[in-house]
């Protein structure tokens, strides 16, 4: 049984593009998974509402309840909201086992992220090395200034960074079909499932230990 938290209270960073792709690639591999959305907007249950009944099955559970829900199946993945508040944050990383800090190449993003980083790393789970975390470029136009900007800054934060996942129009289309990059044809996902792998890798390492 594995919990993954995906955070950032820095709106529209990635979150809920990490959480549905990264549930669609567990179903994919036959694991039972289960979609937490602990955000009010429900982006990933809307997601999920219209992902086709054929493709592997992602379960789902919308709470606000932080602290009390369910981690049955072999993976939860969990989703919140903007603005999560470092109490809720206390009480979620009792609950999990990896963290992934989604993060944009803006200046502002740069900002707010750093703040929720240092509060991060003075939580207990994560000061004593139960809880992994891993940083995740995203959006990210690769041989920009902005790209390298990140690069910098995310090399200052002393959490690993597993991968940059480019801007791209396909992440777009997928939202709104219940899709994930899991769910397409090798020839159209190939060189965007790359830039996932060092994702997918890490948590089915960490599930093995
Ligand atoms: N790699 C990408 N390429 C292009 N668009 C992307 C990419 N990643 C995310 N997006 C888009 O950016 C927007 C914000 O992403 P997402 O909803 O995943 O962020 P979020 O952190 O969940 O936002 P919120 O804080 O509002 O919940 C969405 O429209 C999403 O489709
Ligand atoms: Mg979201």
């Amino acid at each position: 049984m594995d919990t993954i938290l995906i955070v950032n209270p820095k709106g529209g960073s990635g979150k809920t593009t990490l959480v549905t792709n990264l549930a669609g690639y567990l179903a994919r591999q036959g694991e039972m998974v289960n979609l937490i959305d602990t955000d009010k907007q429900k982006s990933s249950i809307a997601w999920l509402k219209h992902r086709s009944p054929h493709l592997p099955t992602i379960f789902s559970t919308h709470t606000h309840n932080f602290a009390n829900f369910s981690v049955k199946p072999s993976w939860s993945i969990i989703d919140t909201p903007a603005g999560l508040n470092e109490e809720i944050l206390k009480k979620l990383l009792k609950k999990v086992d990896l963290v992934i800090v989604p993060i944009q190449p803006s200046f502002f993003d740069f900002q707010a992220t750093q703040s929720f980083l240092e509060i991060l790393n003075t939580k207990k789970p994560i000061r004593k090395g139960q809880t992994s975390v891993a940083l995740v470029g995203m959006r990210v136009h690769p041989r920009t200034i902005t790209a390298q900007q990140l690069e910098d800054f995310l090399k200052r934060q002393g959490f690993p960074i597993f991968t940059y996942i480019h801007d791209a129009q396909i992440y777009l289309q997928m939202a709104s079909k219940g899709f994930t990059l899991f769910d397409l044809s090798p020839a159209k996902a190939k060189t965007h499932i790359e830039q996932w792998q060092p994702i997918t890798e890490w948590i089915q390492n960490a599930h093995k230990i």
